[in-house]
C-alpha cells in the first residue's frame, strides 16, 4: 500500500472536472483517504513548488496555482505514485499519452489540470503540506 497527492487544480476546477478525475483514480483501484478544497495563496503556491524555484516558469506556475481554488486528495493504494502519474499522463499534454487525463482535458504544459507526487519522499512531504493526521481517514 502506498499513499499519493493529487490536486485538481485551478483550471480543472474551474473546467468542472473535479469529478471526472476522482473517478479517474477511483475506478482504477485508488481509494480517496483526504480531500479538501482549498485556494493557495502566492507563498503557498511558491512552498509546494519551491523544488523549481529558479526555473522559467516558477513565477507564472505560482500565479496560476494561487488564482482560484483547487481540490487537493490523499490517495492510497497499490503503487499508487506510478497508477496516479499513469492515469494524469505527461506534463505536457501533447506529449501524453492517448485517454490519460492530460491528454484529454489539458489546454497547455502549465495548465494541465492536475498534480501527482512523483515519489515516495515527495508525497509524505507534499500530502503533510496540505493534511495533517486527523484529516486522512485510512479504512
Ligand atoms: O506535474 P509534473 O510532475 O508532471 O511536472 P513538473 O516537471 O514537476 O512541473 C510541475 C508543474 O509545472 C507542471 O505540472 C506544470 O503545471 C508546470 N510546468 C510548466 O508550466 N512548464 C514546464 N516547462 C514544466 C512544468
Ligand atoms: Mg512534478
Amino acid at each position: 500500500m502506498e499513499r499519493t497527492l493529487s490536486i485538481v487544480k485551478p483550471d480543472g476546477v474551474s473546467k468542472k472536472l473535479i469529478g471526472e478525475v476522482i473517478k479517474r483514480f477511483e475506478s482504477h483501484g485508488l481509494r480517496v483517504i483526504g480531500l479538501k478544497m482549498i485556494w493557495m495563496n502566492k507563498k503557498e503556491a511558491e512552498g509546494f513548488y519551491a523544488v523549481h524555484r529558479g526555473k522559467s516558469f516558477y513565477e507564472s506556475l505560482t500565479n496560476f496555482m494561487s488564482s482560484g481554488p483547487s481540490v487537493v486528495m490523499v490517495l492510497e493504494g497499490e503503487n499508487a505514485i506510478s497508477k496516479t502519474r499513469e492515469l494524469m499522463g505527461a506534463t505536457d499534454p501533447k506529449k501524453a499519452e492517448e485517454g490519460t487525463l492530460r491528454r484529454q482535458y489539458a489546454s497547455n504544459i502549465e495548465q494541465n489540470i492536475v498534480h501527482g507526487s512523483d515519489a515516495p519522499e515527495t508525497a509524505a512531504s507534499e500530502i503533510s503540506y496540505f493534511f495533517n493526521a486527523l484529516e486522512i481517514f485510512p479504512l
